[in-house]
């Protein structure tokens, strides 16, 4: 494993591997590592020379100073977690200095709707604050493939807009869910959950689950208000939004249609710990 503080080395060391004909798989992250950070690399390792996994914890994607202060930071261990793997990866763990120069600022993205719905609607920036820090990775890095999990659904249907408008000869490998054997998504903010409200969160997933096989008989009406009324009398979680889109548009349903895909989608607070997860409601 080596590990790159800053990029100009990183950007030498990329060159030369390329110039030997060399493949390079990206698998950005924020850090605090677990189960599901691991899957996508182990879904680089599989078809690229070299995997570089970033950790950097991006002020721009953060609409809540708190979130940003809370998000759970631990490099060591996260190095410890990855130099189990047999394989020789690089880590890039910049400053925020060193990725956005003075001005820690977003850039402002087009991405035709796919950015004002769910988490952009209820998380104001923030994808404007991805799309600046993948593209300034992308740029860093030129990776073949950059790897992003189905956890982030949203987020990776506007990393894929984000290649197609800017160009970037890169290609986006989505990747599944890894789960708790509860059922909970993983995720690094489970890591701030009590484990009584780690045991309770299970409801989330299985709340999807029933909607899946909702979505078989019932109009996306009637399902909307069961989950709604699901989570009126939860003592513990508090529902923020839940939605049926199409996967692709993200719109939101009107009348299913055949041949469309349809996910649903949800964000819930445990106290106030903000949670997401989703389900593909057609397969
Ligand atoms: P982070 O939340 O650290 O997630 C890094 C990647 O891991 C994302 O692609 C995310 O979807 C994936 N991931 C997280 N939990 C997962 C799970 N349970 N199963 C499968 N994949 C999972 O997402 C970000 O960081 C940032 O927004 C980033 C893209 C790095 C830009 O700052």
């Amino acid at each position: 494993m080596q590990i790159f503080r800053e990029k100009d080395p990183l950007i030498q060391a990329i060159q030369k591997i390329k110039s030997e004909g060399k493949s390079v798989g990206l698998v950005p992250t924020m850090g605090a590592l677990h189960e599901g950070h691991l899957s996508l690399v182990s879904n680089a390792l599989q078809d690229s020379d070299q995997v570089v996994v970033s950790i950097f914890v991006n002020p721009t994607q953060f609409n809540n100073q708190e979130d940003l202060e809370k998000y759970p930071r631990n490099l060591e261990k996260d190095l410890e977690l990855l130099q189990s793997e047999l394989n020789d990866i690089w880590v890039f763990a910049p400053t925020a200095q060193d990725l956005y120069g003075n001005k820690i600022l977003s850039e402002n993205f087009d991405f035709e709707g796919l950015e004002s719905v769910m988490e952009g609607k209820y998380r104001n920036g923030h994808f404007d604050g991805v799309g600046t820090v993948v593209k300034r990775l992308f740029e860093i890095i030129t990776p073949d493939k950059a790897y992003f999990g189905e956890k982030d659904f949203q987020q990776l249907q506007i990393v894929r807009k984000l290649t197609e408008k800017t160009g970037l000869p890169v290609e986006i490998v989505g990747c599944p869910i890894l789960r708790e054997e509860s059922g909970l998504a993983r995720s690094s903010r489970n890591e701030r959950l009590s484990s009584q409200n780690r045991q309770k969160a299970a409801f989330i997933y299985e709340t999807l689950q029933d909607v899946k096989t909702l979505f078989g008989t019932k109009s996306a009406e009637y399902i909307h208000e069961w989950v709604n009324d699901r989570f009126k009398d939860h003592p513990t979680l508090e529902l923020e939004y839940f939605e049926i889109a199409d996967s692709s548009t993200l719109k939101k349903i009107e009348k299913k249609e055949k041949g469309n895909n349809y996910r649903a989608f949800i964000a819930v607070y445990a106290e106030e710990i903000r949670l997401i997860d989703n389900i593909a409601l057609d397969n």
